[in-house]
């Protein structure tokens, strides 16, 4: 087991490239699969996640590769269609992949995600619009156990929420089906056009990513291709808060302004100096921070559930009370009461947080709940008077590349050691 100790209170300065998103390289591994041939993928982050992925792609009989943030995966002969019960342990969003075996195979075993850190976190959608489309789904002891007696058909499915993973699913599966499959309601992330242009790079016909109604014309046969993996906004805006926390100055590479939209006016109404240009953003926190106007998650162009936690951490220093409404997931201020530790004022009721700025955030010993909230102690640290010990880390570095790299090359004091 390994921890973090982060010595608080320095300003991060400096300039600083962005890492390829996660949760853009999960599904693009996942349609390596359909691809029946050779595919590289640059910008690929190296993390616990994406080795996971790797780890279930071989297992299905790919040849995989990773070196220097780039993975090729050669998919021309499978060996199974089952992914075994501790590679879906492993990473819950291992569901993506359910879409991507029945494409390439017609059949897929694999066990039932079930719970997560975040709350409980179903499948309904995924396995309603695979029906749909044709799949025969029985579940015995946990196990899912899916057949397309007559092929994947495409047909018109609705949405009854913009999920981002059954939206993912559901154009893996369509992109090898007979005929179009046109999801209403889909997900709009830009994570769903990462993996739409990847597609259509494989030979797939798909358009309508990011407009709300992706459609998928049927191809017979896709093929490898080189592609980039796009920056992660998430990790942009976790930068953006460690800015903001510490009262620095950062200069982000490979970063898309578009993607942080919804993020910037809160940063602005935090004090926060921003600009953006082209993959750059410039982001200063010279004054001391406010507290700001009702903070929703939404799915995108909203404000992201992912960013809320190192947006909190911002906000535990800032000046006045500011109120965050967490609409996605049910389980997600855990890190609050680690935040309290650290001498933070906030107070949750069901989806509502109250966060209360105190002018000091003080070093304490905290553990990671989950990814992002991991990712908002680390941050909070940062800003804080002291030393804080950071344990369970190992979610932390799911989503983030070598955080303590990162962050001693801004500037913060970061070891990482074994407990
Ligand atoms: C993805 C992201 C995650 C992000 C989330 C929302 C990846 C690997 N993960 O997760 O980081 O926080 O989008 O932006 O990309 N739901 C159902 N039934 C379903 C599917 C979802 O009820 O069949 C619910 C979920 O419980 C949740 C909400 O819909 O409350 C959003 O989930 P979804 O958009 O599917 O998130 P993920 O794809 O799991």
């Amino acid at each position: 087991m390994q921890k973090l100790i982060i010595r608080g209170g320095g300003r991060v300065r400096g300039e600083i490239s962005v890492q390829g998103a996660k949760n853009s390289a999960l599904p693009l591994l996942a349609g390596c699969l359909l691809a029946g041939g050779e595919t590289t993928l640059y910008n690929c982050p190296e993390l616990s996640d994406v080795f996971a992925a790797c780890r279930i792609l071989s297992c299905l009989g790919c040849k995989c590769s990773f070196r220097n943030n780039t993975a090729t995966i050669n998919s021309s002969e499978l060996t199974g269609c089952e992914v075994p019960d501790e590679l879906m342990r492993e990473m819950r969003s291992s569901i993506v992949f359910l879409g991507a075996v029945l494409g390439r195979t017609g059949e897929c075993r694999l066990s039932f995600p079930g719970g997560c850190e975040l709350g409980p976190r179903p499948i309904d959608m995924h396995l309603s619009a695979l029906r749909q489309m044709g799949v025969r789904i029985t579940e015995e002891h946990g196990i899912l156990h899916c057949t397309c007696p007559r092929g994947l058909k495409g047909t018109k499915i609705t949405l009854s929420f913009p999920s981002v993973g059954a939206t993912e699913n559901i154009m893996l599966a369509a992109a090898l089906a007979e005929g179009e499959t046109v999801i209403y309601n889909a997900a709009r992330e830009p994570e769903i056009c990462d993996l739409g242009d990847f597609l259509n790079a494989c030979g797939a016909k798909i358009s309508g990513c990011g407009s709300g109604t992706v459609i998928i014309s049927g191809v017979k046969e896709l093929h490898g291709c080189e592609y980039t993996v796009m920056s992660d906004r998430i990790a942009a805006a976790t930068l953006m808060a460690a800015a903001a926390v510490t009262g620095g100055e950062l200069s982000l590479l490979n970063a898309r302004c578009a993607d942080v939209q919804s993020v910037i006016p809160v940063f602005e109404q935090m004090g926060c100096g921003i600009f953006c240009c082209k993959d750059r953003i410039f982001i200063s926190a010279k004054k001391p921070l406010k507290a700001v106007k009702t903070v929703r998650t939404m799915p995108y162009p909203g404000f992201p559930t992912d960013a809320q936690a190192v947006v909190m951490a911002a906000l535990a220093k800032a000046e006045g009370a500011s109120v965050m409404v967490e609409n996605i997931f049910e389980n997600r201020y855990r890190h609050v009461d680690e935040l309290v530790r650290m001498g933070a004022d906030i107070k949750t009721e069901g989806k509502v947080a109250v966060i209360q700025g105190v002018k000091e955030l003080y070093g304490a010993s905290v553990r990671a709940p989950d990814l992002r909230g991991g990712a908002a102690l680390a941050l909070a640290a940062m800003g804080a008077q002291g030393e804080t010990s950071l344990e369970n880390i190992k979610f932390i570095d799911r989503g983030y590349e070598s955080i303590e790299k990162t962050l001693c090359a801004i500037g913060g004091d970061v070891r990482r050691v074994n407990v």
